[in-house]
């Protein structure tokens, strides 16, 4: 019997991942809290704990978790920055993550967002239901015929740049790692990164978080944006200075922004804070404009997406001990 302390749980969470394990060979602690240094001692009895992108696992964290039991930190998502793997190895603890669960879910929530904000769509919707059917304010542009910069062509990049050449939109793409053969077969040509930047009428973001990645939208590289571009950021929020970017709408350089993921999401997003006066004051800035649309960190939510994370975190879970994690899982 594997016992599984598991952090920031959602009623989803416990339904997908309790209808994946059959065996009940892992008994759950679900935890509603986050994963912090300051609630590590929560684990006590564990061997293994369950986390999600919010969940923070510095140092002090690990050697706590360490010292209690834990010997396997198992990330029920793609990302992992949230996760010392340096200290995760000194410790000796193994570290696993789904590596993709449904890129489709991500790419097509990142379309969601730029039609939705593009056609106004979310701002019909609230006009229609109040018997307001003028059109005033709602114009948005074709998409056919943009020019759309994806930058990281990985999983989620080469399905969102495929469903972007449906629309019949020139696609660059930016990526230090490029994937020539594939861009052949989709016609996508790849650019240097001041290239993308300049020519995107469109820039979407699908490149993971790293020391080097950190704000590469800044005040710099946002100048280097066509003027009345869209951006849309489904992959984490501190890819964008957010203070940058206010600057950048607020002076009308930006004509869209699309947020999925914030800078300082830790702590707001996934939770109710709709009877509380929010503390973040960029975050209520971003909010009050009309051309900014940010969902709460959604563009994994599907049935699809929900039953493999379940699945390959069970599957990996049940290996402890074993050793055998499932391919591509394992970071440290
Ligand atoms: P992946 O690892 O398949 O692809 C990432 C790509 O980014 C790679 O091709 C890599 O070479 C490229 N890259 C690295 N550094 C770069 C740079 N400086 N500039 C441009 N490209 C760079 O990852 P995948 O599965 O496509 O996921 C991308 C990101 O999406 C994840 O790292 C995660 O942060 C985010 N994500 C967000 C979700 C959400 O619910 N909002 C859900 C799942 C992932």
């Amino acid at each position: 019997m594997n016992n599984v302390a598991f952090y920031d749980t959602k009623p989803y969470d416990r339904v997908y991942m309790e209808r994946a394990e059959r065996s009940n060979e892992l008994r759950w602690q679900f935890h509603e809290f986050r994963l912090t240094r300051e609630t590590a001692g929560t684990a006590g009895g564990a061997q293994s704990v369950c986390v999600f992108v919010n969940d923070r696992l510095d140092r002090p964290c690990l050697e706590a978790l360490h010292a209690g039991g834990v010997r396997h930190i198992a990330l029920r998502c793609a990302g992992f920055n949230n996760v010392d793997l340096d200290a995760a190895r000194a410790v000796g603890l193994a570290v696993t993550r789904v590596p993709a669960y449904s890129p489709h879910a991500v790419a097509e929530h990142a379309v969601g967002l730029l039609l939705t904000l593009n056609r106004k769509i979310h701002r019909a919707y609230n006009r229609v239901r109040e018997h307001n059917f003028s059109l005033a304010g709602l114009v948005g542009f074709d998409l056919c015929g943009k020019t759309v910069g994806v930058v990281g062509t990985g999983k989620i990049g080469r399905i969102a740049a495929q469903i972007f050449r449906g629309f019949g939109t020139t696609v660059l793409a930016y990526d230090p790692f490029p994937a020539p053969e594939w861009a052949t077969v989709q016609q996508v040509t790849y650019v240097d990164f001041p290239d993308v930047l300049a020519r995107s009428d469109i820039l979407t973001l699908h490149l993971p978080l790293t020391p080097e990645t950190h704000q590469l939208l800044n005040e710099r590289t946002l100048a280097m944006l066509k003027p009345g571009a869209f951006v849309i950021n489904t992959s984490r929020g501190k890819l964008i200075d957010s203070t940058a970017l206010i600057q950048h709408l607020k002076s009308g350089h930006l004509g869209g922004v699309a947020l999925d993921v914030y800078e300082e999401e830790e702590g707001i997003f996934f939770e109710d804070h709709s009877s509380t006066v929010l503390q973040d004051d960029e975050l209520t800035l971003l909010l009050s404009f009309p051309n900014v649309l940010i969902t709460s960190h959604q563009a994994f939510l599907t049935q699809e997406a929900l039953g493999e994370i379940a699945r390959v975190t069970t599957a990996n879970l049940l290996a402890l001990g074993r050793g055998d994690f499932l391919p591509g899982s394992r970071l440290a």
